[in-house]
């Protein structure tokens, strides 16, 4: 049986709180921690089948032509060889994953260095690279195109034009008129992108790392002109995707080609480099920031237009200015996204797709206006909330901005006083802070779970949804085991694999409310049951607690209910006209500490502090976990992250962990998490609202701007690595 609930409207009862197990919110540390700090969770790569092949993607050395000549015969004589596919349904790039249909084919026409372009299968994985290595091809090289700044772009759709800018700046008492550039960067999950498939002339089974088997599966069915009931897609533990495992990619699609040629299982493991060089990045932004103010600091005018780019014919266009949008004031407002076509690997969702490169050239230049008027940032971030969605007059859902600012200051200890660079020094480190608000909008999507209170009197739950690190297996445990009155251990949750109902999957921070709230309504359906069976009307009237049921005449213990049968209900979650009716958003507030070298340009962080409002916390240990991920990314996009292509022939150069500098213990200071407390209705009927990206969303930002304090350097271009700092530093 399916119990349904689009929510239309406010939920005010508010349902969890008044549960009394007592887990919810709770810090229980993830239930798989155990298997994964042990080495037993198995990852994709880590099946063993029998029989098994190995698969080796070959990647074209050149950025733009076409592949005509793969001459096979060069490696079939080599030791173990079994055989070179270039089917056409090889994938030529990693899908966005937002249509559950194929991404695009035809691997011979080449528009990006590094697109796959064959697999060669052996019995063994040396065998197999080898010959990959030695696999003779011959290609015609076309122009291609690497620079944004030299293609015409394309407008985006969904600009806002509201008043007029232009006077908006003539007339302003303060204005700043600013432009930044970011630079591309990588997802960089632990877990390479890794899949093991098999065949068994009936069914396809897919042992891969991905996000969102709820869609991958069409594409996957898509891809291989297979009906989706054909298909099997297993992904227990995901080390990591931050966007890179939304949708499929090749290495699936390809070990699924040779499993059904060959009628034995194939496993195709991407190699770091590879992972890099075709899988996704985050397009490199260039944006202009025109702010306005009245003598007040109040906001009059506010423009951010972005350029991004993708590849031809891709959907996906970074999304600069989403949280723009709504985040300030100002009545006269300009935002436009333009897209310019180029030959990159696929510009796709990193996690906090736009803001995490849109909110810190904002927060920047926020701080500069801050300056020129004479307004501490903290005071110009206040002054300047919004009472309701700037363009769309839409009333906001909970918004916790301005006690976010302030719990962060009080806890940080910033100093309101007037602010003035190179104000404090130690030694050879000048020493400053930095202010940056947080916003990362709350999505919601439709979610399937299947929750059995079974006769032993512990609960199942299932749903094809991943936990990719996030703690998804603990949260929904947690809510099952609230509502239904036991304990985190009596209830087990079963992840990833489309046998199971149709969850959320996980990107763009929508799991946790998603199919969280699957996992309630399911719950809802099992306490209604448990009500009508004892002849109660409402199951509010019903206390869960111990394996213990009570209500006003009596006491039941719950496997007395049970009897030895069952109760199994489905919980379909979907959201409904309440998305449109409120704006709903995370918020938050970022103070740093940094000490920049007087010689060297190098910045160390000394501290940071994070205070977010998110709507209910689930889990306050993986909440917390989630913000200090967040925080972690910033520091990495302020100071060290960044794509480089060779100007030359478009390839990527640092695609290694090695060169790609992601923060590393000795990067990270003392990092401080706050979490306001907060019950958002409209976000969705566990009053939850995303928290997976939110973190990362502005504080590259806060450090731009505490570099600035410290030491002076105003700088426009992130990273801020040492080399720029020394050259915008002013002389002494
Ligand atoms: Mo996220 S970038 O939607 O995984």
């Amino acid at each position: 049986m399916t119990a349904h609930l689009k929510q239309n409207k406010l939920d005010k009862r508010n349902v969890l709180d008044g549960m009394q197990q007592g887990i919810i919110g709770k810090p229980i540390s993830r239930s798989e921690g155990l298997l994964k700090v042990t080495g037993k969770a198995t990852y994709a790569a880590e099946y063993h089948l029998e029989n098994c092949l190995e698969g080796v993607i070959v990647t074209a050395p050149f950025a733009k032509g076409r592949v005509t000549v793969i001459d096979e015969s060069s490696v079939m004589e080599m030791p173990g060889v079994i055989t070179v596919i270039s089917d056409e349904r090889m994938i030529a790039r990693a899908a966005q994953g937002t249509a559950g249909a194929a991404p695009l084919q035809k691997a011979c026409d080449v528009d990006y260095w590094g697109q796959p372009i064959a697999l060669v299968v052996a019995e063994s994985f040396e065998e197999a690279r080898n010959a990959a290595k030695h696999l003779h091809i011959e290609f015609e090289v076309e122009d291609a195109i690497f620079d944004a700044s030299e293609v015409e772009v394309e407008p985006q759709d969904g600009a806002t034009q509201q008043g007029d800018l232009a006077q908006a700046m003539a007339e302003a008492e303060h204005s700043v008129d600013i432009s930044y550039t970011t630079e591309g960067h990588a997802s960089a999950a632990m877990e390479p992108h890794a899949a093991i498939a098999d065949w068994d002339g009936e069914t396809l089974t897919v042992r891969a790392s991905l996000q969102m088997l709820n869609y991958n599966i069409g594409e996957l069915a898509d891809s291989m002109d297979l009906d989706e009931s054909k298909v099997r897609l297993i992904s227990r533990y995901v080390g990591g995707g931050f966007g890179s495992k939304l949708g499929i990619s090749q290495e699936v699609v390809a070990a699924s080609i040779a499993a059904m040629q060959l009628g034995r299982p194939v496993r195709v493991v991407m190699s770091r480099q590879q992972v890099f060089q075709t899988i996704m990045r985050r397009s490199e932004t260039t944006q202009r920031l025109r702010l306005a103010a009245d003598a007040n600091g109040r906001l009059t005018g506010f423009g951010h237009e972005a350029l991004v780019s993708n590849l031809p014919g891709e959907g996906f266009a970074e999304p600069v200015t989403q949280s723009s949008e709504f985040l300030y004031a100002g009545e006269n407002r300009l935002l436009k996204i333009d897209i310019a076509r180029i030959h990159r690997m696929t510009a796709g969702s990193v996690r906090a797709p736009g803001e995490a490169v849109g909110m810190p050239a904002l927060e920047a230049a926020l701080d500069e206006l801050a300056e020129k008027a004479g307004i501490d940032p903290v005071e110009l971030r206040l002054r300047n909330i919004p009472e309701e969605h700037p363009a769309t007059g839409t009333p906001f859902s909970s918004h916790k901005l301005a006690e976010c600012l302030q719990q962060g200051a009080k806890a940080f200890g910033w100093d309101s006083g007037p602010r003035k660079p190179r104000n404090r020094r130690e030694g050879e480190w000048w020493i400053g802070t930095g202010v940056a608000s947080a916003a990362r909008v709350h999505i919601v999507s439709q979610a399937r779970a299947r929750v059995t209170l079974q006769a032993d009197g512990t609960a199942l739950v299932e749903t094809d949804m991943t936990d990719i690190g996030t703690g998804t297996y603990t949260i929904l445990g947690q809510i099952a085991g609230e509502m239904l009155g036991l304990a985190q251990e009596q209830v087990k949750v079963e992840l990833g694999d489309t046998r199971h109902p149709r969850g959320s999957g996980s990107g763009g921070s929508w799991g946790a409310a998603s199919v969280g709230s699957a996992v309630f309504v399911a719950c809802e359906a099992i306490r209604a049951k448990i009500a009508s069976q004892l002849g109660i009307s409402a199951d509010m009237e019903l206390t869960l607690k111990d394996s213990t049921v009570s209500w006003d005449e009596g006491k039941k213990s719950l496997s007395d209910i049970i009897d030895g049968k069952d109760i199994a209900r489905e919980g379909h979650y979907e959201p409904g006209d309440i998305t449109e009716d409120y704006a709903a958003s995370g918020y938050g507030a970022f103070f740093v500490e940094v000490a920049v070298n007087r010689w060297t340009g190098e910045t160390r962080m000394r501290r940071m502090t994070g205070a977010f409002g998110f709507g209910r916390v689930l889990n306050e240990k993986t909440a917390r976990s989630q913000c200090l991920g967040g925080m972690v990314w910033c520091i990495g996009s302020a100071l060290t992250e960044s794509l480089l292509f060779d100007p030359r022939d478009g390839h990527l150069v640092n695609c290694d962990l090695a060169e790609y500098h992601v923060p590393v213990n000795r990067d990270i200071p003392d990092l401080d998490v706050i979490m306001v407390e907060e019950r958002d209705p409209a976000a969705s009927p566990i009053q939850a609202k995303g928290i997976g990206e939110l973190g990362m969303c502005g504080g590259a930002g806060a450090i731009a701007n505490a570099i600035y304090n410290a030491c002076g350097a105003r700088m426009h271009d992130f990273p801020m690595t040492p080399d720029r700092v020394l050259a915008a530093m002013p002389d002494e």
